[in-house]
């Protein structure tokens, strides 16, 4: 899906501060469906076939290159003086080269790597210098406009910023998504001509288009298919709506592979999530990270699963659940939560306010009401009886705890660890397990500390 395209850069513009985000972390670093906008934007200039992929870094540029994959090139725009003072700050890391170059917005995050293909291939066929990607958007605020040639409808005469333009532009709802592909080196050339006479007294790369062409350079413009995929991300409300608009594509992709969602408007999906087929997603549903979720599976209403699989047949309602293992007809909560390194096998069942963390919940074994089991083995078919716990934390170590197979571990345990319960042993109600207490198989322990009184 990544073929390359010899020769082809794509420069991403990630400087800007993101003002109108009113926040303390570079408005590329917000995250949309688990991701930061400028991850989105990388990855989609990868799949699109640059070969070379060049950030533009400003604004806490060091933050931001923590965050990049390896093999990114950065270059640091000290001051953000514009859009096109941005790119031709990037110039420096492609010095020599011809061919083509994709410039992106790391503030577009949806625009899809065909649409840039797209973008490339036409550029191409019309032999143009300079090609813009557009959008006709039914709310073209805070979007430069695009004028086209009146003569020639399939050429751009220039893209007027939304502050300089005037009423009757101000109507045109063909917009600018900040995405281009220019041809190298004449855009060195023009990009240098760019001045800062504006409103907003920034050299604005739109202004490439006019200069273009009063050179005689036509200048393409290729319409994107989808407007939703041009949103640029500016303010809060343009988050919450791509957000949207990423998490309804991701529902319908699975609604198409036979999944049920009952309630998409109150059900979040990240993209990398799988689902297997004639899974019921019920409402207030969020699935996250790498989360995979086996087949007939009924999720929900209210739980949240991060990272976490599921075998078939798998019913959680109203729990969280993080980077744990579940396997098959297992059935969880409502109201508990598993924490990371958690493995429930097949046919085990955990009721209601269970915390369960780094333990192994073998195949049929029940914990039905209240409890903790941390650094825990519970054996196959074994009971956990309600308000028990392990105290597996010294205020400096953590200590396992194991309870054996068909164990039977009465009401309001205390299992101080490291500790072990045998094999069909059983605690009475409200027993206390010192630390280092091995049960024997088969026996019967009660009270505090926990005696054997007899075979079981
Ligand atoms: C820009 C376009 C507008 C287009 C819109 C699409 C210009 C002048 N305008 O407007 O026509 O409709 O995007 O979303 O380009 N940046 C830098 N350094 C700078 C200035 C900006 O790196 O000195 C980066 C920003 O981080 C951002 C991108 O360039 O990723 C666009 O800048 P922004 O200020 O968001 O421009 P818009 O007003 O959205
Ligand atoms: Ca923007």
């Amino acid at each position: 899906m990544s073929r390359k395209i010899p020769g082809l850069t794509a420069i991403i513009l990630a400087a800007g501060e993101g003002t109108r985000m009113k926040s303390d972390i570079p408005k590329v670093l917000h995250t949309l469906g688990g991701r930061t906008l400028l991850d989105w934007v990388l990855r989609t200039a990868q799949a699109a076939g640059a070969e070379r992929r060049v950030v533009v870094l400003g604004y806490q540029g060091e933050a931001v290159a923590k965050t990049l994959p390896p093999g990114i090139k950065t270059v640091i725009q000290s001051r953000q003086l514009g859009s096109a003072h941005a790119v031709q700050t990037a110039k420096s890391a492609l010095a020599k080269s011809s061919g083509e170059v994709l410039v992106l917005c790391g503030d577009a995050p949806l625009i899809s790597s065909r649409t840039l293909r797209r973008l490339v291939r036409e550029h191409r066929r019309l032999k143009a210098r300079a090609t813009v990607l557009t959008a006709k958007v039914k709310n073209p605020q805070g979007y430069g406009r695009i004028i086209r040639e009146p003569e020639c409808p399939a050429r751009v005469a220039r893209i007027v910023e939304e502050r300089e333009a005037s009423p009757q532009e101000r109507q045109v709802r063909e917009v600018n998504s900040g995405a281009y592909c220019f041809s190298l080196p004449l855009l060195w050339e023009v990009i240098a001509r760019v001045d800062n006479r504006n409103r907003k007294g920034e050299h604005y790369l739109t202004d490439i288009v006019e200069l273009m062409r009063r050179q005689g350079y036509p200048v393409a413009g290729v319409l994107a298919s989808d407007a939703g995929e041009i949103l640029g991300i500016n303010r809060r409300q343009d988050l919450a709506q791509a957000a949207a608009v990423l998490n309804r594509r991701t529902l319908e992709l699975h609604m198409d592979r036979g999944v049920s969602i009952l309630d998409p408007d109150h059900t979040w999906i990240h993209p990398e999530v799988r689902v297997g087929r004639d899974t019921i997603i019920c409402s207030g549903t969020h699935l996250t990270g790498h989360t995979i979720i086996g087949a007939h599976n009924i999720i929900g209403p209210g739980a949240h699963l991060d990272s976490t699989r599921t075998g078939p047949r798998v019913q959680i309602k109203l729990s969280v659940v993080e980077h744990s293992w579940i396997g098959d007809r297992v059935c969880i909560g409502p109201f508990s939560h598993l924490r990371p390194g958690t493995r429930v096998e097949s046919d085990a069942k955990i009721g209601n306010f269970a915390e369960i963390n780094r333990s192994r919940i073998k195949p049929g074994a029940k914990m039905g009401h209240v409890g903790y089991l941390g650094d825990c083995t519970v054996g196959r078919k074994a009971n956990i009886g309600a308000g028990s716990i392990t105290a597996n934390y010294d205020g400096r170590q953590k200590h396992a705890t194991r309870i054996g197979e068909q164990a039977f571990i009465g009401s309001g345990t205390v299992l101080v660890g490291p500790c072990e319960v045998g094999r069909k042993a059983l605690t009475g109600a409200g027993a206390v397990l010192k630390a280092g207490t091995r049960i024997p198989p088969g026996t019967i322990a009660v009270g505090v500390p926990a005696r054997i009184i007899k075979k079981r």
